[in-house]
This record gives C-alpha cells, structure tokens and sequence, in this order.
C-alpha cells in the first residue's frame, strides 16, 4: 500500500497507480431530487456541490487533471429554458465563488465547449476564471460547457480544412499528424486522455463525451446518483483502478509468459 496523498493523508491508494487524468460524467441529478420530492434543480445544486467535494479530493490525492461533463450540447438545447437558466446562474455563482479556492490550491480553471453560445454574463465570468488561473499549475480543473464530442471532432476537421485550403496543409501532411498531431485540433490540445471515467447514475454510456480522448480510457460505473457522490465513492473507484491491468491492446506480460514459456516463444 502507498502512503498516498501529498497532502499527508494515510490512504490505501498507491500514489504512484493513481491516474492522471479523471473525466466524470455527472448524472442522476434530477433522480436524487425526485426521489426526495424536491425540485429538479436542487438536484442541480447538490451536484454543484459534490462537484467541489470531488474537486477537493482529486487536489488532495495529487491528480493533476479532472475534466467533469457539466452540460452537453443536447442538454443545452433539449431541456426546458427554465432548467438551462438555473443550470446557467448556478454556474455563473460557481465562477466567482470558487476563484478564491482555486487560487490558493493552484488549480487552473478551463472550459472546452461551445461557450459562445452561454449568456454573455456567464460567459464574462468564465473568461475571468480562466483568466485568473491560468497561471495555476498543481491541476486542472476542466469544464466541459455546450460540450460534444462529435462536434468537438467535426470541428478539428472543419480547423484542418481551413489550413489545407489556405495551402499550410497538404493531404501528406494530415497522414502525417498522426494520433499526436490531430489532437492540435481538438478543443484542448493540452488535454492528455483521461485514464479513467467515472459514470454516475447507473447508466452505461459516453453519452458524447470525449470519444476521441476516451479510446482507451478505464470506465467505471456507479449506481450512486451524482448528488449522492463523496469521496469514499471516488476512493472505491480510485481502488479499483488501481487494481486494474492496462493492456492498451497488448497482451499482459503475465499472459505472456504463459502462453510463451521460456525457450517455446
Ligand atoms: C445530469 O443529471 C446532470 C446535468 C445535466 C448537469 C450537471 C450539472 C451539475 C452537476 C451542477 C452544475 C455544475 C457546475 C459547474 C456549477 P440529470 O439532471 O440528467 O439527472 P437525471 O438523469 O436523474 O434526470
């Protein structure tokens, strides 16, 4: 067992198996208020703050990276105007409550997404946030705003056209980029995969997200509802990623070595 976090915490998680980089599709909001009889949007506000539980945690642990699915495209234009504009002012809220922590825990905040479709006042204090912390270098914390992934992917393509009809791309040359190379054209070119997504709610999908980035990415489900979601879920994730064996295609060399003992390879 590693010692774990940098910040001196005993856990059982070996620092060193951690992953990278954690994607989190946030769902089961709306569920956990109806269960309750609550409104939907207390859903909403409770998410917000497992959210930053989540966001504390990750810091602690020394993961430099976390990217959470606030709002997909087709959540943007298939909910009622009502949801979006609470969804909008709770994360306005959010952009200016949390600058302050951001700051002193040297977390950088960036969105991926189509932003210019949000408010222009949520788009304002967004800028700000980014703004402030992009100086910031322990995590990234990243928001995936009017975000999907197809249109993330047709968008880069759309980027490669524009240089290859002002002739500063050559059909070779796109060959050429390669997986690498492609990734220049994507929302966040500083984005590295994530190693693991975790998926609340129960619900077995990608819903959109991050498809390119997410080709070999580790996926863990939970039927915990997002609102519900605190740091011994994150821990009973973060444990059995740990206890996986990333083959990335390959074989294991366990697997290996029993199909091919030595002087039979
Ligand atoms: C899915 O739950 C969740 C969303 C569409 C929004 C996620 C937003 C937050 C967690 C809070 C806002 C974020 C910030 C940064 C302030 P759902 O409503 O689809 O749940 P359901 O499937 O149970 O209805």
């Amino acid at each position: 067992m590693g010692e774990g976090a940098p910040d001196g915490t005993r856990v059982d998680l070996p620092a060193e198996k951690l992953p990278r980089h954690i994607a989190f599709i946030m769902d089961g909001n709306g569920r956990w208020a109806r269960t309750r009889g609550l409104p939907r949007l207390l859903g909403h506000e409770n998410g917000a703050s497992s959210l930053r539980r989540v966001t504390r945690r990750c810091r602690s642990l020394g993961i430099p990276e976390i990217t959470f699915f606030a709002l997909s495209t087709e959540n943007f234009q298939r909910r009622p105007k009502t949801e979006v504009g609470f969804l909008m002012k709770l994360l306005k809220s959010y952009l200016v409550s949390e600058r302050e922590e951001l700051l002193e825990n040297d977390i950088r905040l960036k969105a991926v997404g189509d932003v210019e479709a949000l408010p222009a006042d949520v788009r304002a204090e967004l800028a700000e946030t980014e703004r402030l912390t992009r100086d910031r270098g322990s995590m990234v914390l990243r928001l995936a705003l009017n975000y999907g992934a197809r249109q993330e992917i047709l968008e880069a393509v759309a980027r490669i056209a524009r240089e290859a009809r002002a002739g500063r791309l050559t059909e070779e040359d796109v060959r050429a980029l390669g997986e690498r190379g492609f990734r220049r054209y994507l929302a966040d070119p500083e984005m590295t995969d994530p190693d693991l997504l975790i998926r609340t709610a129960g619900e077995y999908r990608l819903s959109n997200f991050l498809l390119w980035q997410c080709s070999y990415t580790e996926i863990w489900v939970t039927q915990e509802l997002w609102p519900d979601f605190d740091v011994p879920q994150l821990d009973e994730a973060l444990r059995a990623y740990c206890s996986r064996e990333r083959k990335y295609g390959a074989v294991s060399p366990a697997d290996l070595a029993a199909r091919c003992p030595q002087g039979h390879a």
